[in-house]
């Protein structure tokens, strides 16, 4: 069976706390997880961008901020797995030996963040390496890459393939600090490039596309590979 890291961005997954899509992610999680071993890594979202706010403007360091920030990627991966039930394993994974070893019961596995300075896309790279995933996925809120920000640049340029060296030096030229939003963070681009695993970044906006692209093939987005071909259906 194939094996499929996905990192579920908290933008798309629980945007907000009060406009989650964790009703429509469950039955898409559970038939993909139908086909292969599946690992989720899950985002902070609006909530741990509002914690971080507030701690950075209490004067707190970032390396604390970003401590806070992996505490509310757990609260929503606990959320996730509680929703998925007896599909998905019960605790979250809280490092990559543990996210291996609960695996082992063939159930979805879920974790957040885990170390300070990078995000929830490191976590899922180092994880799709560790794994040996013959995918990574990034569904995130943005329909591919681009050279830069599409939110705030409209001659912003999308990308249907990128080698693992053009995506590290787009990212690259994104800062790092907590809360920070690019559509994949610096330390993960190093991983992809190092792991030769193929990335997808798809928009994960409409969770259809996700199992569209895992189940079928077919999906918008942007495929990060040295050959560039598209690696589904697993
Ligand atoms: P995310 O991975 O959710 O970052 O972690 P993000 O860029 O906000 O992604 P989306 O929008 O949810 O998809 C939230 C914050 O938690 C801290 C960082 O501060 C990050 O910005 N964090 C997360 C870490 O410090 N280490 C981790 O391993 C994960």
């Amino acid at each position: 069976m194939k094996t499929v890291v996905i990192s579920l961005g908290g933008s798309i997954l629980i945007p907000e706390l009060e406009s989650h899509r964790i009703r429509e992610y469950v039955p898409v999680l559970r038939a993909i997880a139908e086909k292969c071993q599946l690992y989720v890594v899950v985002g902070g979202g609006g909530e741990a961008r509002r914690y971080i706010e507030v701690s950075r403007a209490l004067g707190i360091d970032e390396g604390t901020s970003d401590e806070i920030g992996i505490l509310i990627t757990r609260l929503n991966a606990t959320l996730l797995i509680a929703a998925l039930g007896k599909d998905a394993y019960p605790v979250v994974a809280e490092t990559h030996n543990e996210a291996k070893k609960f695996a082992e019961s063939g159930r979805i596995v879920i974790m957040g963040g885990i170390t300070p300075g990078q995000t929830t896309d490191a976590v899922a790279a180092v994880l799709a390496e560790r794994v040996g995933a013959s995918v990574f996925i990034n569904a995130t809120s943005v329909d591919g890459a681009y050279d830069k920000d599409p939110n705030k640049f409209s001659d912003a340029k999308r990308f249907e393939t990128l080698t693992p060296a053009q995506l590290l030096e787009i990212v690259g030229k994104t800062a790092l600090s907590a809360g920070s939003n690019n559509v994949l963070d610096v330390i993960a681009a190093r991983i992809v490039e190092r792991s030769r695993i193929p990335l997808v970044v798809l928009d994960g906006r409409d969770p259809k596309n996700l199992s569209n692209a895992i189940l079928s093939g077919k999906f918008v987005g942007t495929i990060v590979s040295e050959s560039g071909k598209n690696p589904f259906p697993v």
